[in-house]
Formats: structure tokens, C-alpha cells, sequence
């Protein structure tokens, strides 16, 4: 099969397209015909050894895709061939990636792609939309009727957080470029405003006097000198940005509030969590105005290419490929 791979971790040039070996399938893996991938910055992490986690030689590269079933071990119950599916948690953990025309998904990991639901929209969701459902709810705690902060709302992962937390009841207090503001809101912010600008702290206190029950920073500029004193009693700052920042942190006003900083990497995620994320993703395309934003969409020989572009900071959204 032809796949997009790297014989040890480096640059976006590292990345050879080429013939390997279609992957072993296990008594409880999937066989994936893979229809569509799509690239995430989590993936340069991986590739370039930026981010720590055991991966196979050769490696093929990518973490998420859109396929149809192609054959089923024994033990994975609940596929059939020709099956939709998707699946969001491959290239990690000594898994190999989805950057291929085969990829081997053990059933616990892989998910039944709705009809109704367009598959290159869906693999582009996958990780965003699970990581700010996983912020959110499992490390955020955040329920209907409660105010959340989203920093970076017009990106990937933090426009997902705004429709999900809209869509959960809560209140969404965002930050984003001023180009951007009318669809943060239409996605369910109350407010948005601009992360230039140099009185934002007043503004988001004033936004919401009683603080803020979780805070999300997308952008990996978020400061916990500004967002510990703005968080409600109990608040919770979820940190998922800013792999190698070293930030000052208010002591006295994170203990008086019994607030919490939580931190989580979704390559941490227990199946069972990424199952139930699994289940919003395409919940949130089916019953929301909220879209991932495809910039490109590539042949997945051009997966160096992809990589290239990801490492240039003006690509905004999500290039999708296909094998
Ligand atoms: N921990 C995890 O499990 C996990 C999972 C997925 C992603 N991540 C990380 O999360 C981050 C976001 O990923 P993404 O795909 O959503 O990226 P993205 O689409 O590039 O979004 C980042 C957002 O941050 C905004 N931003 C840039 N500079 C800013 C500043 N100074 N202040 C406030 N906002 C600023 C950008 O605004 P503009 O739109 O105006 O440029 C953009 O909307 C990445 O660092 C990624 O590695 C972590």
C-alpha cells in the first residue's frame, strides 16, 4: 500500500511517500480502507519528536481518518465490511498512523461514521472537536447554566469549545481577531473580544463579575497571572496549550477561590473517554452551525507538503488529504 511515512522523527522533509506493507490485523483490530485524513499540529509534534511517545519504524504519520471497513479480525464486534467509520487516535502510543490507504484500528478506537454527516468534514473535526469536548466537560467539569472562557475561539480547537459549550447551556465569554467576531458569535459566544487588546482583563471581568467557572486558552498564550483572578469560586483553568512555556502563577488567588489548573493532553485520553467525545463530534455537525475550517485539500502524496504548510503559522483550519 501506499502510504506517508518517516523512518525516525524530523522535518516536514523527513516525510517519504511510498510502498509498505499493509498492516497486520489483529483478532480485535479493523482493517480501515482510509478515504480521507486529515493534518493536525499534534502530527508535527509526533513527527518531529517535538512530543515524546513510542512509534513504530517505519512510522507512518497522522492521527485521524474517514474510511470504510475492509476486513475484521475475530474479535471486533459491531463492524462489518464496507462499513463508514472514523477513527481519531492513531499515530501514538506505539500505534501506527493514518496516513495510508490502509490503516489497522483496534475496534475500541474506531467509530461508526453517520450517513448523514460528510466524511471530510468529519475526519477534520475529529481531533479539535474531541479535544474541546474532552477541555470542556471531562477536564473542565463544565455544566448548563455556568461561564466559560474560550482564548482563540476562531481556531480549530477553540471555535468547537464555543458551539459545544453554546450548545451545553453554558455562557461563552471568547477572544478572538476582530475579522472573526461575527462568527464567534454565530457559533454561541455572548461576548468576543479582541486578544490585542491591552485592557482585556478589565473587559473579561466585567464580562462576567462572578468569574469564570472554566477557563479554556486554545492559543497557547493564555496567562494564568490574568486567568487565575478571574475565575469563579471552584473555577477550573484547563491548560492544553504552550508545550514549552514557563508562566508565573498567582498562588494566594488560586487557593482562596479552591480553584484548579488541569492539565491533559488528548494523546492521554482512556478509549472509554474518547469513545464518549466520539459520540459529540458528530453531534455537534449534525445539530449546529459549527464547521471545521478546510483550507485545503490535498493528495495524500503531497503529505510533506502538508507539513510544510502546517509549520507556517498564517494556515488557518485544516488540510485534509486523500490516499
Ligand atoms: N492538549 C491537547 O490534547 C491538544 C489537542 C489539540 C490541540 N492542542 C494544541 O492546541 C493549540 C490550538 O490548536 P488549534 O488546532 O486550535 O490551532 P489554531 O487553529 O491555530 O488556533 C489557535 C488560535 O489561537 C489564536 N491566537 C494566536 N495568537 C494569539 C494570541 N496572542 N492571543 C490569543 N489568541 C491567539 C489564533 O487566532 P487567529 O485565528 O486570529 O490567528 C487561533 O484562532 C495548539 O497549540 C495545539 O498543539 C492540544
Amino acid at each position: 500500500m501506499r502510504a506517508a511515512y518517516v523512518t525516525e522523527p524530523g522535518p516536514p522533509d523527513a516525510i517519504r511517500y511510498g510502498e509498505l506493507p499493509l498492516p497486520a490485523t489483529g483478532p480485535t483490530d479493523v482493517l480501515v480502507r482510509v478515504r480521507a485524513v486529515a493534518v493536525d499540529p499534534v502530527d508535527a509534534l509526533v513527527r518531529s519528536g517535538a512530543y515524546r511517545t513510542p512509534i513504530p519504524a517505519p512510522f507512518v504519520i497522522g492521527r485521524d481518518l474517514v474510511g470504510e471497513v475492509a476486513a475484521t479480525g475475530p474479535g471486533a464486534v459491531g463492524f462489518t465490511p464496507g462499513q463508514a467509520v472514523w477513527c481519531n487516535s492513531l499515530g501514538h502510543g506505539g500505534r501506527q498512523g493514518s496516513f495510508a490507504e490502509y490503516a489497522t484500528v483496534a475496534a475500541d478506537r474506531l467509530y461508526p461514521a453517520p450517513p448523514d454527516v460528510d466524511p471530510e468534514e468529519l475526519v477534520a473535526a475529529a481531533h479539535p472537536a474531541a479535544t474541546a469536548w474532552l477541555a470542556l466537560f471531562r477536564h473542565g467539569r463544565l455544566r448548563a447554566g455556568q461561564t466559560v472562557y474560550v482564548g482563540g475561539a476562531a481556531g480549530n480547537v477553540g471555535s468547537a469549545a464555543v458551539a459545544l459549550a453554546n450548545a451545553a447551556g453554558a455562557r461563552v465569554v471568547a477572544t478572538a481577531r476582530p475579522d472573526d467576531f461575527d462568527r464567534v458569535r454565530a457559533w454561541g459566544a455572548a461576548d468576543v473580544y479582541d486578544y490585542h487588546g491591552t485592557d482585556l482583563p478589565e473587559r473579561l471581568r466585567t464580562a462576567a463579575p462572578d468569574g469564570y467557572h472554566v477557563h479554556l486558552d486554545t492559543s497557547g498564550h493564555g496567562q494564568p497571572a490574568v486567568a487565575v483572578p478571574l475565575l469563579a469560586h471552584g473555577g477550573r483553568m484547563v491548560l492544553m496549550a504552550g508545550l514549552h512555556d514557563i508562566v508565573g502563577l498567582p498562588v494566594g488567588a488560586l487557593y482562596t477561590r479552591d480553584a484548579r489548573i488541569v492539565g491533559f493532553a488528548i494523546s492521554n485520553a482512556t478509549t472509554a473517554d474518547l469513545a464518549t467525545a466520539a459520540t459529540a463530534v458528530p453531534h455537534l455537525l449534525r445539530t449546529t452551525t459549527w464547521r471545521p475550517r478546510v483550507t485545503d485539500r490535498l493528495p495524500l502524496s503531497e503529505a510533506a507538503h502538508a507539513h510544510r504548510l502546517l509549520a507556517d503559522a498564517s494556515v488557518r483550519g485544516r488540510i485534509v488529504l486523500r490516499p
